[in-house]
């Protein structure tokens, strides 16, 4: 067994003595993040500004305009194992729900200190976070989408593509994308998974958001 293959086994609590799955192990692994969909407005030119605080732009004096948040969370397997160095991209809307992206022709304004887009890179703990201020809702057609983030999350051997939501948001049991990806009617029950979680505020009033991402096998 090559060491890459006996190192992700390990990880996932696979190995027993003598090479054998153990059988316990997968039933008490985590529900894999759900995959959803990339949407229309993935950064295809990627602005020069990507680090962890998405509330300045380099160069610039200015403030993100909109309610700060804090995001943090692990990228791990099934079984809790951290994925270090996951590369994780994360994109948004603006506070009043406009991309800084030419397919994003919607009437609210751009907002010149926010470009909506971090790449970052998960520590030895699998952990990442980045500052942003939280999106807002945009018309699609017709409907309109909740408030959300895009995901894109590289691990050592799986890729995955999710939102995350907020919970309470109004517009939820009308947004028809996250209904097509969570393959429901508009307006049924939501996995409390797609939610950033409420960790409380910190020493500065900004609201702290946990998002883990759980891989399939890391
Ligand atoms: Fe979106």
């Amino acid at each position: 067994m090559d060491i890459t293959r006996r190192r992700l086994l390990g990880q996932a609590g696979l190995l027993v003595a003598g090479g054998g799955l153990a059988g316990s192990a997968l039933a008490q692994s985590r529900r894999p993040t759900r995959p959803m969909q990339i949407g229309p407005f993935y950064p295809v030119q990627q602005p020069a500004d990507s680090d962890a605080d998405l509330t300045r732009i380099a160069g610039r004096d200015g403030r993100a305009i909109g309610k700060i948040i804090e995001v943090s969370g692990r990228v791990m397997g099934r079984n809790g194992q951290p994925v270090p160095g996951a590369r994780i991209e994360m994109w948004q809307a603006n506070s009043v729900g406009r991309y800084a992206h030419k397919s994003d022709d919607a009437a609210p304004p751009l907002d010149p200190n926010f470009d909506g887009f971090a790449r970052l890179v998960a520590d030895k703990d699998g952990a990442y976070r980045f500052l942003t201020v939280e999106p807002g809702a945009y018309k699609a057609g017709s409907t309109w989408r909740a408030k959300h983030l895009h995901y894109l999350v590289d691990g050592d051997i799986n890729r995955l593509i999710t939102q995350m939501y907020f919970a309470g948001d109004p517009l939820l049991g009308q947004d028809r994308t996250l209904a097509q990806d969570l393959n429901q009617p508009v307006g049924g029950q939501f996995p409390p998974a797609i939610f950033g979680q409420s960790l409380g505020k910190r020493a500065d009033g900004v609201e702290r958001l946990g998002f883990d991402i759980i891989l399939i096998d890391g």
